[in-house]
């Protein structure tokens, strides 16, 4: 039997209204204003990503989140003592860490958490000390999933980035990976997630995935509230998830 549609959650990034924000300084357009916003429209959690540059989101926005929402807050971090110590002083409900480069425009791809597992160890177990509820952001491939179950993190996220830019067969290569990727999380009781790179045109292969459990998406939602408002934009996302599943 198919999944209920509730059972896969949407969590809005809202990294770039701050990207806006930032772009004149000031106080305007406010991130957590948006994240209220999403709330309202149906957002079940807002993941805010603190960069070591703070190019979007900033401290101050991650106590402000903390202290307002009343939806779960998902922190994507990198792996570093100082995003760890911010991590521990906030607890929020959910940590996902991701590879981090200053040169970037964005995550590139996903964490090598195979290759960096000794590193990982102490912050995955610090994190999930403080209850906080730990995310790999990892490509799906079974031994980044290996490595994540070796680490004791009760979630993946799958990186989508590739898919969301490959065309015909080689998207739907990649898809066939992300589906044994979950499958794979799932059987091994790892909670799987997924984000990067979807929009309303290819989110529904992804949401069809019956293993997955949470969709973490901002760019394209924060755009296209530029044209309809972030309300319609968080609502037709939501429409277009559970009509998938
Ligand atoms: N998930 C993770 C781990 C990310 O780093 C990002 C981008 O910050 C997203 C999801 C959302 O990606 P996008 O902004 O392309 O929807």
């Amino acid at each position: 039997m198919a999944p209920a549609s509730s059972s896969l959650r949407l969590g809005v990034n809202i990294d770039h209204v701050a990207t806006v924000r930032n772009a004149r300084g000031g106080a305007f357009p406010d991130p957590v204003r948006a994240a209220l916003l999403a709330a309202e429209a149906g957002a079940d959690g807002i993941t805010a990503h603190l960069r070591e540059d703070r190019r979007h989101i900033t401290d101050d926005d991650i106590a402000r989140l903390s202290a307002g929402l009343a939806i779960p807050l998902n922190l994507e971090m990198a792996a570093t003592a100082e995003m760890l110590a911010i991590a521990l002083r906030h607890r929020p409900h959910a940590a996902c860490i991701v590879p981090e480069k200053r040169e970037e425009r964005t995550t590139e791809g996903g964490l090598d958490a195979a290759g960096q597992s000794a590193a990982l160890a102490p912050i995955v177990a610090a994190l999930r000390d403080a209850g906080v509820r730990v995310s790999l952001f990892i490509e799906p491939d079974p031994r980044q999933i290996e490595a994540a179950l070796q680490l004791g993190a009760p979630v993946v996220e799958l990186h989508t980035g590739r898919y969301a830019e490959l065309d015909g067969e080689a998207r739907a290569r990649e898809l066939r990976r992300l589906a044994d990727a979950a499958a794979l999380a799932a059987k091994n009781a790892i909670e799987v997630h997924a984000g990067h790179g979807l929009t309303y045109d290819n989110v529904a292969a992804v949401a069809a995935i019956p293993q997955l459990r949470e969709l973490n998406i901002g760019h394209f939602l924060v755009g296209e509230a530029i044209f309809v408002g972030l309300d319609a934009s968080v609502r037709r996302m939501r429409d277009a998830m559970e009509s998938a599943r």
